[in-house]
């Protein structure tokens, strides 16, 4: 099976699950944040590693600006079919390897379970980038891999330690962190024992 086929299998069981927790938390800060200001602004993220969307949508269900980057042509278009009419004009989206695209200046980068695919050196650089491209009140909501994961010693992938993480979030405050493991299934329903690191965290300097 190529990787487009095993993506295309993973898009078919994926394209109905509801979002992460992670969005939904980051959505929520940021709704936290208007209402003390008494403001309401359109605010945009991009997400990397878009898959079908569950995240893309729930953004769009809030009334964001998104992009959505996939590599995958079949995500972007699992994303597109998914997506009702009226929340089309505030979707873009790329087909684009998340290495190398560029990261517009935005309210928060989303990456679910996106940036583990990267090996080490690609996946470093990338989460500097994502992470400089947040303004100050910007946010970063992600499910890493922990070190710990199943996928730990595939070298195309890369899976830090949670206290790395941490150290990598120097410039934000950490407003919401799980880390947790559990032996279960992939989405494709093979055994697979899970470190996961979910993170929100706000730029503060
Ligand atoms: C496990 S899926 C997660 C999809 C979605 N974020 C979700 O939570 O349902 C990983 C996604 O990352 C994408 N991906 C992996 N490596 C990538 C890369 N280097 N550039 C762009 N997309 C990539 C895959 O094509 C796939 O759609």
């Amino acid at each position: 099976m190529t990787d487009s086929d095993y993506w295309a299998r993973y898009y078919a069981v994926t394209v109905d699950r509801p979002p992460w927790d992670t969005v939904k938390f980051a959505i929520g800060l940021f709704a936290a944040d208007d209402a003390d200001a008494d403001r309401a602004l359109q605010h945009f993220a991009v997400d990397l590693g878009c898959g079908a969307g569950r995240d893309a949508r729930q953004l769009l269900r809030a009334g964001w600006r998104v992009l959505a980057v996939d590599r995958e042509r079949g995500a972007i278009e699992a994303l597109e079919a998914a997506t009702p009419p009226e929340w089309r004009p505030a979707l873009e989206t790329c087909v684009a390897d998340i290495g190398t695209v560029i990261v517009p200046g935005c309210d928060l980068v989303n990456a679910s379970l996106s940036l583990p695919f990267l090996a080490a050196g690609r996946f470093w650089q990338t989460w500097k980038r994502v992470l400089a491209a947040l303004p100050i009140g910007g946010r970063v909501a992600a499910m890493l891999f922990g070190d710990r994961d199943g996928s730990a010693s595939d070298v195309s992938m890369t899976c830090p330690s949670p206290h790395v993480i941490r150290a990598s979030l120097a410039s934000f405050e950490i407003e919401h962190w799980v880390d947790r493991e559990e032996d279960t299934q992939t989405a494709l329903g093979e055994p697979h024992h899970f470190h996961m690191v979910e993170l929100v965290a706000r730029r503060v300097r």
